[in-house]
């Protein structure tokens, strides 16, 4: 089977809601800018904001469909998955009456409906005239915006559209940027916590030419080490035999064997807080590895040496404050309560337990099983993409490092 390299989203999604400004032209500086830090933008439009930037140049900027009401592709439910995948909401330019509408709840065109049904955080850029800014009706929406939780930036001081100046024009691009690295940061889940994940399958060697090898492609591991950066964690990634792979940010040990990996597990896990063990380690090696290619004539059978239980070991040595999450492989239609068994024998905090009956899962980008913890099953996933099953499994990581470490 032929592996193709496992690829990355390139950053955190957000969603541009773009208000009916003059200052609308500056967000496609500001789209660029984001997107030249990692993000992938998503630009949502309100109606009226088309007659300063058009649908075509946020399509072309963004490389994503642009709409601006509830009503086109009314399947997706647009406002709802746009507002369950964005990581930060941006509006800029907020208008007055964007504000003013937000403030009072209402819902009448894609961005304020996605503005009520995300949880993600919201970052108001105002740009207006002076006197609308300071108008006694905006600031006071603007005053309970903030009592809501959302952020809403300052303008600026200066030079308007028309000839006048004053309080309400657009932020430099680069104040705006800086706003939203220190929500990301602020927002991010791992921020000073350091993970290792082991990830693919072990080789076993028989000698130069022959290995005992497994279907493990690394891509679950490598998309849990992708979500804990992005999450602000350092990580270092312990990998075995994997999809071609190239993750900035993680720092990567190669390793063959079981052994390799397993000396590398014991050098790192004391300075790590947490483990996650997706690594396809094979349970046995061959006796020994032949330095000469083995003849045909003589591999008739091979004698196997069991390997440790590289997770088992490295439980019983954990600190009470490291959090462990193991993984298990089954084919039986009971592969919950197997995977039950395995979170009490590994003594792990949590368990991802694939269904692979009939070799299913291996290599693939979408996975089916459960993710099991002390407290019961808290997911269940039929043919879920991997990621969104990293995306969990670093939430429920995060929610253990907290409960153990206050
Ligand atoms: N594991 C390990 N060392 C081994 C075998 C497995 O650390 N020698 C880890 C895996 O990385 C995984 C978990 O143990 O996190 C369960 O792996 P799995 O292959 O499902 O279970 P096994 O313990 O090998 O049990 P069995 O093959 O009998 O189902």
């Amino acid at each position: 089977m032929a592996q193709t390299a496992m690829t990355f989203p390139r950053g955190r999604e957000i969603v541009l809601g773009v208000a009916a400004g003059i200052a609308a032209y500056k967000s496609c500086d500001l789209l660029r800018r984001l997107q030249d830090r990692g993000f992938l933008v998503t630009v949502v439009p309100t109606p009226s904001s088309l007659n300063f930037v058009g649908r075509t140049t946020w399509e072309a900027l963004s490389g994503r469909p642009v709409r601006t009401e509830v009503w086109e592709d009314a399947g997706s439910v647009s406002h709802v998955s746009l507002g369950d995948k964005a990581d930060l909401l941006i509006i800029a330019p907020a208008t007055a009456d964007l504000i003013a509408r937000v403030a009072s709840g209402r819902a009448d065109d894609l961005l304020t409906t996605t503005v009520l049904a995300t949880s993600a955080p919201i970052l108001f850029v105002p740009a207006m005239h002076p006197a609308m800014w300071l108008n006694a009706a905006t600031q006071e929406n603007v005053e309970t915006l903030r009592r809501r939780g959302y952020i809403v930036m300052e303008p600026e001081v200066g030079r308007l559209t028309g000839r006048d100046s004053g309080v309400g024009r657009f932020p430099e691009t680069t104040a705006i940027i800086n706003k939203v690295l220190e929500i990301s940061q602020k927002n991010a889940l791992l921020v000073d916590k350091k993970i290792l994940v082991t990830a693919g399958g072990t080789r076993e060697a028989l000698d130069p030419v022959r290995f005992l090898g497994n279907r493990s492609s690394g891509r679950q591991g490598l998309a849990i080490a992708y979500e804990s950066l992005r999450q602000g964690a350092e990580v270092t990634l312990i990998a075995g035999d994997t999809v071609p792979f190239e993750l900035e940010g993680a720092r990567v040990i190669t390793v063959e064997s079981a052994e390799e990996m397993f000396a590398a597990m014991k050098d790192e896990m004391p300075s790590h807080d947490v483990l996650v063990m997706s690594a396809a380690v094979a349970d046995a090696r061959p006796v020994s590895a032949s330095e000469e290619k083995i003849k045909k004539a003589s591999l008739q059978s091979i004698s196997l040496l069991a390997n440790p239980d590289l997770l088992a070991s490295i439980s019983k040595t954990r600190r009470a404050d490291q959090v462990l999450v193991g993984f298990a492989a089954e084919t039986r239609e009971d592969f919950e309560s197997l995977g039950f068994e395995k979170l009490d024998s590994k003594s792990v905090d949590l368990l991802y337990v694939t269904n692979v009956s009939g070799g299913a899962v291996f290599g693939e980008e979408w996975t089916s099983g459960s993710l099991l913890s002390g407290k019961g099953v808290l997911h269940r996933y039929e043919r879920e993409d991997k990621f969104t099953v990293a995306r969990d499994i670093v939430n429920q990581v995060a929610e253990y490092l907290k409960e153990k470490n206050g």
